[in-house]
């Protein structure tokens, strides 16, 4: 039932061209310009007239919704707040008619993003949700919603969940932003064909599967390890030092790259390894001096770079290579090399990676 692999988690994460490409199969049609989902076309008008988004969800799918929070400000500019459900939930929000929950969740069972659901419907807003588990509790409690086809996901720790997930919040951002007309055609075509090519893509980052397991073995005793992205790949900075944490026990931290000088700065030494999100678009320069500033204090650099990147290689201890894609889109690739360094630095530490110790699959109690 593994499919050869030793660990579902790695199934799963070679898993994922072909369900993102499940994900937008019907749903995304390149050639003719559409995105049609009929979640959305049902309920057009309540996303047009929303004054706002407020996302709810936990653990990984909270991080995918903080991507999405870059994504559909930036294409439907729609303004967009993105809650931890447990926060939410307790902190009696601001919130009524005018506003559209977007309820993430890969077990539609976990309890505080359906508390907040509950909550967010007595107070009159539209809730949409995105699940992967189809007649979940969450998807019978949204008024509406969207499943992600990512299948059964076993292992613990999320990965094909959180990037169908990142596939669905793209689709509806940009049939948003179309029926919004917030962006211009050409981009919108350009999405549309980079999306449906973005499989290939994910497909050529599995192959850093290689010189991520080389990597992790030189760093398999750090006890400690820091992740930076800025933009829209700071959220896949916090994504990529859960992972870490959960399967390999390891401390890792995720930071927006330019939070570093207000403190953890600090932690800097030769012995601290700092992953470092890096793709050629997206404040590049900035990441670039970024990594200089760790350089200086002899923090240990593994960068993940677009495909023929230079600059960085010559500060960096070590590169992994993803393809070049629209800076949006990036999340899908950068995302994969930093599950692949997780998986093989638990296996190295003989860690239980499909079932970490004192996780569970669905958190249905709070
Ligand atoms: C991390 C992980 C958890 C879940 C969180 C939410 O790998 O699996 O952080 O993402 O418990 O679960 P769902 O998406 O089922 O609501």
């Amino acid at each position: 039932e593994k499919g050869g692999y030793e660990h579902f988690m790695l199934k799963e994460i070679y898993e994922q061209p072909s369900v993102i490409r499940d994900t937008y199969r019907g749903r995304l049609l390149a050639n003719k310009g559409i995105i049609q989902m009929a979640g959305i076309e049902d309920n057009l008008e309540k996303f047009l007239n929303a004054e706002r988004i407020i996302i709810v969800a936990c653990g990984t799918s909270w991080h995918a919704g903080l991507v999405a929070e870059y994504i559909f400000e930036e294409f439907a500019r729609i303004p967009v707040e993105v809650e931890y459900a447990s926060e939410f939930r307790y902190r009696n929000p601001i919130i009524g008619p005018k506003d559209v929950v977007i309820a993430i969740s890969q077990s539609g069972e976990t309890a505080d993003t359906l508390a907040a659901i509950k909550l967010a419907k007595e107070r009159g807003a539209f809730v949409f949700g995105v699940c992967n588990v189809v007649g979940s509790s969450i998807s019978r409690e949204t008024h509406a919603g969207a499943y992600t086809h990512a299948g059964p996901e076993i292992g613990v720790a999320s990965t094909k969940a959180f990037t169908t997930q990142i596939t669905i919040l793209t689709l509806i951002s940009l049939r948003l932003a179309k029926a919004k007309g917030t962006m211009s055609n050409s981009d919108f075509h350009r999405y549309l064909q980079e999306l449906e090519i973005i499989p290939e893509k994910v497909q050529e980052a599995l192959q850093t599967n290689d010189v991520a397991k080389v990597i992790a073995e030189i760093y398999k005793d750090a006890p400690n390890c820091l992740y930076l992205g800025r933009g829209y790949n700071f959220p896949v900075a916090l994504e990529g030092a859960l992972k870490l944490k959960e399967i390999s026990y390891i401390h890792a931290e995720g930071y927006p790259a330019a939070e570093m000088k207000h403190g953890p700065i600090a932690l800097i030494d030769e012995k601290m390894p700092v992953v470092v999100i890096a793709p050629k678009q997206g404040h590049y320069d900035k990441v670039v001096s970024n990594i200089q500033e760790i350089k200086s204090r002899s923090g240990k650099i593994i960068a993940i770079v677009t495909k023929g990147d230079t600059q960085v290689r010559d500060l960096a201890d070590h590169v992994i290579e993803i393809p070049d894609t629209i800076e949006a889109l990036t999340p899908l690739l950068t995302t994969i090399p930093l599950q692949l360094l997780s998986y093989h630095i638990a296996v190295f530490r003989d860690c239980n990676v499909d079932q970490p110790r004192n996780l569970a699959k669905s958190v249905t109690v709070e």
